[in-house]
């Protein structure tokens, strides 16, 4: 009888630990805890112990309208999902598409950016979907450009890297014919380079979200309405200037 109790009173303690924090408790506490990947430039980068980019500029504002401190914590991306259902951290922001299958297993905001995935190449490779059929596409594992890569007919082979920019690397390097990722990553990718690769089709486009634990619904209502003051005062209008040279909002 005294184990059983125990037991319960152990159990009951782990539950109470893995409850993801509400935002009466985010509140109080003063600071808010977010995750990012930090390699997936210009959205979010980690320069020596500096988190730059979009997603970090346009969360410290969020952060800002809601009278909070930030606490940043930097994961490979495939872990950020599985960290934040573990309560490691109050949400994500990190580039991730609003998918159904990830939409199972967390909550999602509305969407801070509206993209797509856009295909990149050496001149000469190929630069539409019917064009990588035989050929070898570097993307980043856990990404919607995996997912959505492995569906175009006849392509090759398909490698994954655990970073978007070893990807973007096996491109340059000659390793593949093909990188897909990010349309504004691209963009950027081509400038870097000089013309030694160009940009091709976009083969899906994408509305892109945080990500709370699912049913935290009090930490969501406050983030979707963080995001709409700063999507209506020019706050993110500003920001989004400054990384892209233009508003990249869905509209
Ligand atoms: N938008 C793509 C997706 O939803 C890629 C996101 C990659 N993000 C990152 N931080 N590396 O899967």
């Amino acid at each position: 009888m005294k184990r059983a109790i125990l037991t319960l009173t152990a159990f009951a303690l782990l539950a109470s630990a893995a409850q993801a924090r509400t935002w009466d408790a985010i509140k109080q506490s003063g600071t808010i805890k977010i995750a990012t990947e930090g390699a997936f430039p210009p959205f979010n980068v980690l320069e020596g112990k500096k988190l730059t980019g979009f997603e970090v500029d346009l969360a410290e504002a969020l952060a800002k309208e809601l009278g909070l401190k930030v606490e940043w914590t930097t994961q490979p991306f495939d872990n950020l999902l599985i960290g934040l259902n573990q309560d490691r951290y109050d949400f994500v922001i990190a580039s991730h598409g609003i998918t159904p299958q990830r939409a199972k297993a967390v909550d999602f905001s509305n969407p801070h950016y509206c993209t797509g995935g856009a295909i990149v190449a050496k001149p000469g490779g190929p630069m539409t979907a019917a064009d990588l059929a035989g050929k070898s596409v570097a993307v980043q594992v856990g990404t919607t450009y995996l997912e959505n890569v492995r569906k175009v007919p006849g392509v090759g082979d398909v490698k994954t890297f655990p970073k978007d920019t070893d990807a973007q690397a096996a491109l340059m390097a000659g390793r593949v014919d093909a990188w897909v990722g990010d349309k504004f990553t691209g963009i950027d990718l081509v400038k870097a380079q000089k013309g030694k690769v160009k940009q091709g089709a976009l083969l899906f486009k994408e509305s892109i979200a945080m990500a709370v634990k699912k049913g935290n619904s009090s930490l969501l209502k406050e983030l979707n309405s963080a995001l709409d003051k700063v999507m209506n005062n020019g706050t993110y209008a500003k920001i989004s200037n400054q990384t892209f040279g233009q508003d990249i909002r869905c509209r």
